[in-house]
């Protein structure tokens, strides 16, 4: 579970992270599709070149809902229930899938704010992502 100090890191970082959600949410993704590129297959309409207009919007779409979580971070299921429905019901990601893109997302901050990515932030965002991919796949049983 996150500490009180996981929580004030997290809320520490993401104004710097959320000021830049297309940027580093479509880097994120590309690293994704890069790195693991059966994940491509999700998005069979989409043009996987770096910042395309398809990764940037959807980028964004991914860091505005880690942004929502962050401020219910006492209840991140709750605030993520709907999106929970929809990968697991309606887009059927495979749960593996939520691990390689978190993980995309922390390099991506971690090279974005390297200043601000000390080992405690590190690892409060780690458990904090964590928490997002549990909450994404918890209605696969
Ligand atoms: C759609 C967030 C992981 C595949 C979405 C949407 C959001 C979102 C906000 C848009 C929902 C809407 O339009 O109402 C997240 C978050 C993730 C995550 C926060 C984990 C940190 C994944 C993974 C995959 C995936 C791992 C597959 C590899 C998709 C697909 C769509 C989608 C295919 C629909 C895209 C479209 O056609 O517009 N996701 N997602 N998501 N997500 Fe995820």
């Amino acid at each position: 579970a996150l500490t009180a100090d996981d929580c004030s890191c997290i809320k520490a970082i993401w104004p710097s992270i959320s000021g830049h959600a297309d940027h580093y949410g479509a880097e994120a993704l590309y690293r994704m599709f890069l790195a693991h590129p059966q994940t491509k297959t999700y998005f069979p309409n989409f043009d996987f070149h770096k910042d395309s207009p398809q990764i940037k919007a959807h980028g964004k779409k991914v860091v505005d809902a880690l942004t929502d979580a962050s401020k219910h971070l006492d209840n991140i299921e709750g605030a993520l229930n709907k999106l929970s429905d929809l990968h697991a019901f309606d887009l059927r990601v495979d749960p593996g899938n939520f691990s390689l893109l978190t993980h995309h997302i922390l390099v991506t901050i971690a090279v974005h704010l390297p200043d601000k990515f000390d080992c405690l932030t590190h690892q409060a965002l780690d458990k904090f992502l964590a928490a997002v991919g549990c909450a994404l796949t918890r209605k696969y049983r």
